[in-house]
């Protein structure tokens, strides 16, 4: 039996590009939202997003193109399959990584028929030479096919039919001024609340026929650090401790136990989180310290720090991003159960979080 839970995560295998028809019901179809009415919380990226694809579709004409950023897990991907789903057309699927050659992304282009939908997931990582063809693709619905080498190379341009490319990001600092430029519009996905996350382990629930309280929804909700990706996931182990310990229903009690099991605490912090603000407090006393060495002291690639901790952490008023690195706030010892070192007058500043941008204090 195929698991609606197991996601494909960010990336799409390298090379893959999938077509998938709105109404698939593939295997990671089961809990995505179908269409902008059944995508919960971020109404303003809603609202605006609906304007655009409205008056597009009003107009006969492939609405701009869409660039979604944000941490993994806000719906980034399940945005771009609505957006293919509301226009009618098919979505192809692809990623900045897997778009190493130009020639790869001049195959995608050259096949896409009038009014598709291309999606490049992780398009900050897309190659240079690639991302060049995009520009034109993009401006003129037109590329460049080289031919020949050295001197004699020539180039042909090539029609392609007009499309709507939607980029996804968790870096959007990490795109190149020229490629930001090019799109029409720019989603800012932002955590959930724990309500709307509460309405989305809700609804994964009564998809799955998993009997769970309101109460207990919310509980679970609260421990997904704003991430409906992470909601699902917790809200399957949930199952299983309920399914195993108890009578199958999720209570309150029964969430909180099976969390407990899971090593999910009550801010949602999880073992990396808690490890980076150990590191973070026993090795450097609280920071500043900056993020490779605090990569390399819990084990961890320096970007999933930086896309998968750390924006949790920073919002949860745990962590801060200064010039000369990573710094602890109060709340960070509190919440590690910590006494805070005495300092001298050298302290940082730990209220001022500067900028945030994700190349700052490397
Ligand atoms: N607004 C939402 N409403 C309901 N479910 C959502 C929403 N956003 C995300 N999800 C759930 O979270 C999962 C992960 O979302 P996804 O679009 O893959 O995130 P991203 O591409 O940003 O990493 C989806 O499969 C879906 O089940
Ligand atoms: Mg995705």
């Amino acid at each position: 039996m195929t698991d609606p839970f197991e996601e494909s995560g960010g990336e799409p295998e390298s090379g893959l590009t999938a077509a998938l028809t709105p109404f698939d019901t593939d295997v990671e179809g089961a809990l995505r939202p179908r269409n902008l009415g059944e995508f919960i919380g971020q109404e303003t990226v809603r609202e605006q997003l609906d304007l655009v694809l409205t008056a597009a579709t009003r107009r006969g004409v492939v609405p701009d193109h869409l660039l979604f950023s944000g941490p993994p897990g806000l719906g980034k991907t399940s945005l771009a399959m609505i957006v293919a789903a509301e226009l009618g057309g098919s979505l192809r699927i692809t990623s900045g990584p897997a778009l190493e050659r130009p020639g790869d992304l001049a195959a995608m282009l050259s096949n896409l028929i009038e009014g598709d939908v291309l999606f490049i997931d992780e398009i900050h990582r897309i190659a240079r030479p690639a991302e060049e063809m995009l520009y034109l693709a993009m401006e003129d619905f037109r590329i460049d096919i080289m031919v020949g080498k050295g001197p004699g190379a020539t180039s042909i341009p090539l029609e392609i039919a007009p499309f709507t490319l939607v980029g996804a990001t968790t870096r959007s600092g990490a795109l190149t001024g020229p490629l930001r430029d090019r799109f029409g519009f720019t989603a800012h996905m932002d955590f959930y609340t724990d309500q709307d996350l509460a309405r989305i382990v809700t609804r994964a629930a009564d998809i799955l026929a998993i009997p769970v309280d309101p109460d207990a929804a919310l509980e679970v909700a609260g421990r997904s650090r704003g991430t409906p990706r992470i909601a699902n996931r917790l809200l399957r182990r949930v199952r299983d401790f309920a399914e195993v310990r108890a009578d199958g229903q999720i209570t309150v009690p029964v969430a909180r136990a099976a969390l407990e099991v899971y090593e999910v605490d009550q801010l949602g912090l999880d073992r990396l989180d808690r490890a980076v603000l150990r590191a973070l407090l026993v090795q450097h006393e609280g920071g500043p310290v900056g993020l490779s060495t605090l990569a390399v002291a819990v084990g961890e690639e320096a970007t999933t720090l930086e896309e998968v901790c750390e924006p949790f952490l920073v919002r949860a008023g745990l962590l801060a991003r200064t010039p000369r690195g990573r710094v602890a706030t109060a709340a960070a010892w509190d919440h590690m159960g910590m006494a805070r070192p005495e300092r001298g007058s050298g302290q940082p500043m730990l209220r001022m979080e500067v900028d945030g941008g994700p190349d700052s204090a490397r």
